[in-house]
């Protein structure tokens, strides 16, 4: 008798469950704008969505961790993806659109290294006539409860089939990224600048080292002869040098209209810094787990100690091995030796790249002392209030220490706190662990902010961290903030 009233009772709650759930996944789908038309379009998406609910584990044993094989000719693919692709960027962009303001708003007395203007948020739209202030004063369970939270996850724009995806800017000038069957997703004044200036640390004296040019094959040479040894000239020319990955190969298994001899990683580490370039992680099954993710610079990673958001990989030669032979072919070795992969030699190549790449070195921070700290003599009002708050009541410092404002640590940031699991436009949203603490130094260079690029601007960042961190700032200490994190 009493089992079966706590099956009642249980049976009660998944109801209630259930209920709820619906509730939002309904509001969600509101949200995500999607068609009928346009799910169809992306394939297995489809059955997912309808399939999962919120707050409820898909079935993670449903989908296979390999790689599907592509049937039919690769004509025949394009000729669908190409059809496809009108219903696929519509949908994601009336998403995009729905969850932020992405109206041109740039700052005009501070700009990135190079020169560009820095977008200005924050973009996120909040929903019920909210306000900042009101959202912040509620607790993180009530925020999940009636789906307020700004910041969810970002899904790939076609995060059913993923892979590298690269700016329009930098389309124009490298064609051969080009795919058919999506586009990038963001404007171009929310990305860093194209091609971005180029600092070694071994040449401070020279400034930007890059000519105002987009480093490659064609003018490595020209540009690093007389600058770096010849062994870092040999880095330098295989960071530059094309090799096959998932999308841009010479298979008909690529996403490229001509066959492609592949990617560089200057291609996404656009002069050593970003391009912006997107991706889905690796290391993640099924595939609507895999978090969409955002090209890191590399400027800096000579004081760094992990790299990857979430592999933890201990030195820039283990990532560069791994980034070609795993990561290029979305973790799955058996795909990577049919297109072609590229296996680096660790004593000849890898630590020749390794070496170039240690090299880069951040932005001018011209406001900065010895410590990373403000030079009081330069910095204005606002950013030493900004300071403050960084350093007191908004506990940046406890994550992000002077003088690269990196721990060197992940740090679990709970932000699964705010939101229900669910699918949106392709992507399980849920928890997503510790992520590693990315520095902030030159942070004013490097839009959009996260793992997935989910924060467009500074602001937008700053809001987030109000939110997670619950630290109750106010308008004008959101303000300084931003001046302050303008001048790492
Ligand atoms: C999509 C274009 C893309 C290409 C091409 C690419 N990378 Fe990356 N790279 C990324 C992304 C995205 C990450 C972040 C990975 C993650 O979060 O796990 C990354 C991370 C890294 C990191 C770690 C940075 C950090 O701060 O943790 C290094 C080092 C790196 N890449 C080197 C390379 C090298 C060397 C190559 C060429 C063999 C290369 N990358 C090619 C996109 C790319
Ligand atoms: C508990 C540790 C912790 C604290 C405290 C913290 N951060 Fe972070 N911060 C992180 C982690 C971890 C990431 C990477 C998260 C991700 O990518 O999902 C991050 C990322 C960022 C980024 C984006 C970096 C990039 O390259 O995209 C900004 C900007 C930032 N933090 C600013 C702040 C500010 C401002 C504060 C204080 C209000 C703050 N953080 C407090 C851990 C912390």
């Amino acid at each position: 008798m009493a089992h079966a009233r706590k099956c009642l009772i249980s049976f009660s709650v998944t109801l209630l469950f259930f209920a709820v759930g619906l509730t939002a996944f309904a509001g969600e789908k509101k949200e995500s704008g999607n068609t009928p038309v346009a799910e169809a379009a992306t394939g297995s998406s489809t059955v997912e969505d309808k399939a999962r609910k919120p707050d409820v584990k898909p079935d993670v044993k449903k989908e296979s961790s390999y790689t599907s094989v592509v049937e039919g000719t690769f004509d025949s693919v394009m000729a669908q993806d190409k059809a496809n692709k009108p219903d696929v960027m519509k949908r994601h962009l009336s998403f995009l659109n729905e969850r932020y303001d992405l109206s041109l708003k740039t700052t005009t007395d501070v700009t990135m290294s190079g020169g560009k203007p820095l977008p200005v948020g924050p973009t996120a739209r909040l929903k019920e006539s909210l306000t900042w202030d009101t959202l912040a004063g509620m607790l993180p369970a009530q925020i999940k409860e009636k789906n307020l939270f700004p910041y969810l996850p970002l899904p790939h724009p076609n995060h059913a089939s993923g892979g590298m995806l690269f700016s329009q800017k930098q389309l124009k000038q490298v064609s051969r990224l080009e795919r058919f069957d999506m586009d990038f997703d963001l404007p171009d004044y929310f990305l860093p600048e194209f091609p971005p200036p180029m600092y070694l640390t071994t040449h401070k004296d020279m400034g930007d080292v890059s000519q105002g040019k987009l480093v490659t094959l064609d003018n490595y040479y020209e540009i690093f002869n007389g600058i770096l040894n010849p062994k870092q000239l040999e880095g330098m020319r295989l960071l530059v040098t094309q090799f096959p990955q998932q999308q841009f190969n010479a298979t008909a298994d690529r996403k490229s209209e001509k066959p492609s001899q592949g990617v560089t990683c200057f291609d996404c580490h656009a002069n050593g810094h970003t391009s912006a370039a997107t991706h889905l992680v690796g290391d993640i099954r099924p595939q609507s787990h895999r978090n969409r993710i955002e090209t890191p610079t590399l400027r800096g990673v000579n004081i760094q100690r992990l790299f990857g958001s979430q592999r933890a990989l201990k030195s820039v030669e283990d990532f560069t091995e791994f980034e070609q032979r795993a990561a290029y072919f979305d973790g799955d070795h058996l795909t990577a030796a049919k297109k072609g992969v590229n296996v680096l030699e660790r004593g000849t190549q890898v630590h020749f790249m390794a070496e170039v790449m240690s090299l880069l070195d951040f932005p001018p921070a011209p406001k900065l002392d010895v410590f990373g700290q403000l030079d009081q003599e330069k910095a204005t009002d606002s950013e030493k209030r900004g300071e403050m708050i960084f350093i007191g009541k908004g506990k940046c410092i406890v994550c992000h220490p002077a003088p690269y404002y990196t721990d060197n640590q992940m740090h679990d940031l709970q932000v699964e706190r705010f939101y229900k699991s669910q699918l949106i436009n392709g992507q399980y949203i849920r928890a997503e662990g510790p992520i590693k603490t990315f520095p902030l130094r030159g942070i004013k260079d490097s839009p959009p902010y996260l793992h997935d690029g989910r924060l467009l601007t500074l602001e937008d960042a700053v809001e987030f961290f109000n939110l997670v961190l619950q630290i109750k700032l106010n308008e004008q200490d959101k303000k300084d903030l931003v001046a302050f994190l303008r001048q790492l």
